[in-house]
Parts: C-alpha cells; sequence; structure tokens
C-alpha cells in the first residue's frame, strides 16, 4: 500500500460555507493559486451549481491551476454534475465529487427517499460523472452515523459504476477517533471492490477530533484527506490541512507517510485565508497561530536558548516564518525592501512596488520599528484598493467632553464623496458617516481590535462582521491608526456585502434537498 498521502483541499468549497466566509472570485482564483504553488494534490474549488458566482471561480481555478487536479461538488442529479462538467473543463485535470446521504436520518427527512430510491440515484449519478470524465468521487453524506451494511452496499455500488475515489464524511463531527477508524478498517473488509478506489476521509470538527479522526483514518487505511487551510469550513469547521500535514511530517516515527505540500507556504497561506475572509486565526491554534511558536516563560526561554529542541517540535522556518525582528526602518531602500518582500513570498510588479514604498516610507516616518507583519499588512492593504468602494481619507474628532464626529471621504466605482455624521463615539460616528454614502441596512454583529505586532505604535488590525438579511460577511482592516482601520474594515465588509447580494440574486442558493432524480436513460 502507498504512503502517500493525498491532500484534498476544500476551503474554496467548504471552507466557504463558513458562515460570515465569503469571497469573490478573484479572491477564489488568488487562494487557488497558492494551493496550487503549495503542492496540494486536489482542490475542491467550489460547486458550481449554486451560483453564478460559484460557477464562475471553479472556472478560473479550473484554468489556472497548473499541477492541482481541479474539483467541482455536485448533488446526485443531472443540473449540478453538468454545471461541473462545464466549469471543469478547462482544468488540464478535473474530478467531478458527487454525493448523496445515506443514513436514516438523513434518508428519511432530508432526502424523503427510500434505501432502493438512493441506491438507483447513485447508479445514476455516477455514471453520469464517468461520461464526463474518468475522475469521479463519490460520497455518502453523513457516513459515519449510517447503517454499516448499507454503507458497504452503496461504496460497492458506487465503484461498480465508476466512482475512483470514496469520500467517508464525518458529517456532523460525531465520530471519535477509534471509531472512526475502525469505520475505515471495516470498509477495507467488508466492500468487496474496495481495492479498486482511494478511500478518502472528511471529518468535521465540532467534537474538536478532525484532525485526530483523520489521522486515525490514514492508519486504517484512508489515503486522501479533505481539509482546509486554518481549518475552516461548516459549523466548527473542517481538518486543517496544516495541522494534518505537519503532524506526519514531524510524528515519521509513528506515522510513516508523506505528502507533496512544501509546507514552507503554510504560514503564507494561513494569512492569505485568513485575510481573505476576515477570520482570525486564534493565537494558540496549532501550527498557524501567533503564539504557536513563542516562549513567553522564562523557564522554556532559557531552554530554547541553551538548546531549540528543548521546547521546539518543529522550527517556525519549517512552515515559512523566520523570527519576527525588526526588519527594516526609515532608512531602508527601494531595493532593500523589495527583496524581504520577496523573501516573503510575494512577486510585485515594479508599478506597485513604486506605490507600495511610498506607503512603507509613510509607515516608517510613523513607527520606529517594522516588522514583518508591517510590510505584509501592506501589501494587504494595497491589494483591498481594487475593490468597488475604497477609503480614501478620515478625520475623528471625540474626547470625553466633546461630541463624537467623523468625516470621511471614500471613493465608490472611481467617484469621490465625502460625508459626515456625529454619533456615540468615534466608531458609531465613523460607521454613520459611510452608511451616509452606502446605504444598507446590516447590523454590526462583532467589533474587534487586535494589534498586529508589538508596542504601542503598532498597528491595529480592525475585525467587523456584518449581517443583512441573512447575509453575514466579516471585513477587516489594518492601520497604524485605530479609527482609519475600523473605517477600512467596514468598507472591506461593505464590499463583501455587495458581492454577496449579488451572488444571491444570481445564484440558486436556495437548494432543495430533494433530488431530482436522473433519467434512466443515462445507464
Ligand atoms: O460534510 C460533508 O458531508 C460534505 C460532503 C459534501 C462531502 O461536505
Ligand atoms: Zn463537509
Amino acid at each position: 500500500m502507498s504512503d502517500k498521502i493525498i491532500i484534498f483541499d476544500t476551503t474554496l468549497r467548504d471552507g466557504e460555507q463558513s458562515a460570515g466566509a465569503s469571497m469573490s472570485v478573484e479572491e477564489k482564483i488568488e487562494i487557488g493559486k497558492a494551493l496550487d504553488e503549495m503542492g496540494v494534490d486536489v482542490i475542491e474549488a467550489g460547486f458550481p451549481f449554486a451560483s453564478k458566482g460559484d460557477f464562475e471561480a471553479v472556472e478560473k481555478v479550473a484554468s489556472n491551476s497548473k499541477n492541482s487536479i481541479v474539483c467541482g461538488l455536485a448533488r446526485a442529479q443531472r443540473t449540478d454534475i453538468e454545471a461541473a462538467r462545464n466549469a471543469l473543463k478547462k482544468a488540464k485535470r478535473f474530478r467531478i465529487h458527487t454525493f448523496i446521504s445515506t443514513s436514516d436520518l438523513h434518508m428519511k427527512y432530508k432526502l424523503r427517499m427510500n434505501k432502493v430510491e438512493v441506491k438507483d440515484c447513485i447508479k445514476r449519478s455516477v455514471s453520469m460523472a464517468r461520461n464526463f470524465t474518468d475522475d469521479v468521487e463519490w460520497s455518502p453524506e453523513d457516513a459515519s452515523r449510517s447503517d454499516r451494511d448499507f454503507l458497504y452496499k452503496t461504496i460497492e455500488i458506487a465503484i461498480n459504476y465508476g466512482a475512483r475515489t470514496i469520500n467517508i464524511p464525518d458529517t456532523v463531527g460525531y465520530s471519535i477517533p477509534d471509531e472512526f477508524g475502525n469505520l475505515i478498517k471495516k470498509i477495507k473488509s467488508n466492500v468487496i471492490n474496495i481495492d479498486k478506489a482511494i478511500i478518502s476521509v472528511h471529518c468535521h470538527n465540532d467534537l474538536g477530533l478532525a484532525v485526530s479522526n483523520s489521522l486515525s483514518a490514514i492508519v486504517n487505511g484512508a489515503r486522501q484527506v479533505e481539509c482546509t487551510i486554518n481549518g475552516i469550513g461548516e459549523r466548527a469547521g473542517n481538518a486543517a490541512l496544516e495541522e494534518i500535514v505537519m503532524c506526519l511530517k514531524t510524528r515519521k516515527d509513528l506515522l510513516p507517510y508523506k505528502t507533496g505540500i512544501k509546507t514552507k507556504n503554510i504560514s503564507k497561506i494561513s494569512h492569505l485565508v485568513s485575510k481573505t475572509t476576515g477570520f482570525f486565526v486564534q493565537p494558540n491554534k496549532a501550527i498557524v497561530g501567533k503564539n504557536a511558536f513563542a516562549h513567553e516563560s522564562g523557564i522554556h526561554q532559557d531552554g530554547m536558548l541553551k538548546h531549540s529542541n528543548t521546547y521546539e517540535i518543529m522550527t517556525p522556518e519549517s512552515i515559512g516564518l523566520s523570527s519576527s525582528e525588526l526588519v527594516l526602518g526609515k532608512h531602508s531602500g527601494r531595493h532593500a525592501f523589495k527583496v524581504k518582500l520577496e523573501e516573503l513570498g510575494f512577486k510585485i510588479k515594479e508599478k506597485e512596488l513604486d506605490k507600495l514604498f511610498k506607503k512603507f516610507k509613510d509607515l516608517a516616518d510613523k513607527k520606529k520599528q517594522l516588522f514583518e507583519e508591517d510590510l505584509i499588512a501592506l501589501v494587504d492593504d494595497e491589494s483591498s484598493t481594487n475593490s468597488k468602494i475604497k477609503f480614501i481619507d478620515l478625520k475623528v474628532k471625540c474626547g470625553s467632553n466633546l461630541n463624537a464626529n467623523a468625516e470621511i471621504q471614500i471613493e465608490i466605482d472611481g467617484k469621490l464623496k465625502k460625508s459626515m455624521s456625529d454619533g456615540q463615539g468615534p466608531i458609531d460616528s465613523i460607521f454613520k458617516s459611510i452608511q451616509k454614502i452606502v446605504a444598507n441596512s446590516a447590523q454590526l454583529i462583532l467589533f474587534q481590535v487586535n494589534s498586529i505586532t508589538k508596542g504601542v505604535d503598532a498597528q491595529a488590525e480592525v475585525n467587523v462582521r456584518l449581517q443583512e438579511s441573512g447575509i453575514s460577511v466579516q471585513g477587516q482592516g489594518k492601520d497604524i491608526d485605530t479609527m482609519v482601520a475600523s473605517a477600512k474594515a467596514y468598507i472591506n465588509a461593505l464590499n463583501k456585502l455587495i458581492n454577496k447580494r449579488e451572488k444571491h440574486k444570481s445564484g440558486s442558493m436556495k437548494f432543495s434537498s430533494k433530488i431530482q432524480p436522473i433519467d434512466k436513460h443515462v445507464i
């Protein structure tokens, strides 16, 4: 049996299903490229039938991918499978991933189908997908809560009709590691044609066990794991790619498997996904949290100085971090700035570099010490200037004996707009002044401020969550001035809200759980 573990990343599909996460087509293309570069074997780029935006994103990720297989999700029905094929056809290599629930609970209440109908549906959907590609993955949704004998039978049917990857989802994150590992072992010994397919696993993190369950599945014979960057995904998320990969790398002694992931890209892609979705990575998150390599206690620091292995089981460099020491200052030149950005993995065109270098000099005038995080924030800020609504300028008046007032200038589709508002405090007045220009009924659900680096002159990172008619979005803004960072975060969220509103209007996001059976002539 091969020791290669296929890494199937579903950040752009299950990850985007996280409440509040929203990615534009351009953002998905950027993440898709980064996943491809990092060595992900299969990128699940979206659910093409879900909306025009999803279709376009899958199409673009497919045509941009150099090495990764690009995959699209499809329910077991004609419309979905056709949409997946149409979105994927420009890819060098593509996969159609089709699924249907197999648990009694899902079949009875969600699908309203009996076992015979579900088996019939598997035959038709897998055959139909096989007409379009040899690379078909099939998932029995809610597998871990399905009747075992029925599950084995459905897997056998899917393989007979052409599925070459069988993905076992722990859809509701209910399993525990021994139980889930055992399920994989039992599938291997009870499904008579299982040798014709690769077993994959897709674990959700509702009980915090997604990574452990995935590893237990590997030990018991799974050779593909489905995961997401930073573990984002439906509800509590999916198994985190970086945790699985680094676990396999660090514990080779007990887990003798390999992946094709370039681990040095992990830190950068984690940051990219966090910035894009607006989901902060908690400081103590394994591998990519801000504190994952920070040694705070005196005893630990002393140990580290004597020998790093005393308290370090993997190096920060192995995930692409260097120590967050002072990198550049006021007197650094354009060349040093460019080299540092390249070291951080940013390939910036000369014209953009001029703009960025100017911003860098402005920042260096305000801030004594510039850290890598500051440079990353500069690049992030520049990339958000391509949006529909752009921040231009802000003046705020506030204080203990003053009525707060904000005066904002923003650009919408290239046109400069100004407004002014009073409010209950500076943030309220900033947001109200923006609302006067960009009318919306969104409620502010969350407002959070973090500092990017240490020191009183650190840049602020503000996160806001807005909710409007069932749509929820996160926005992020960074600046040395917390008020400006707040305005940028609010504008960033509004850009995403506009984007998501359009998606809702254009798409068929209102899914019916009831499957429209594929006509009999398909098989
Ligand atoms: O969690 C799940 O069951 C899924 C399937 C579509 C694979 O995301
Ligand atoms: Zn899932």
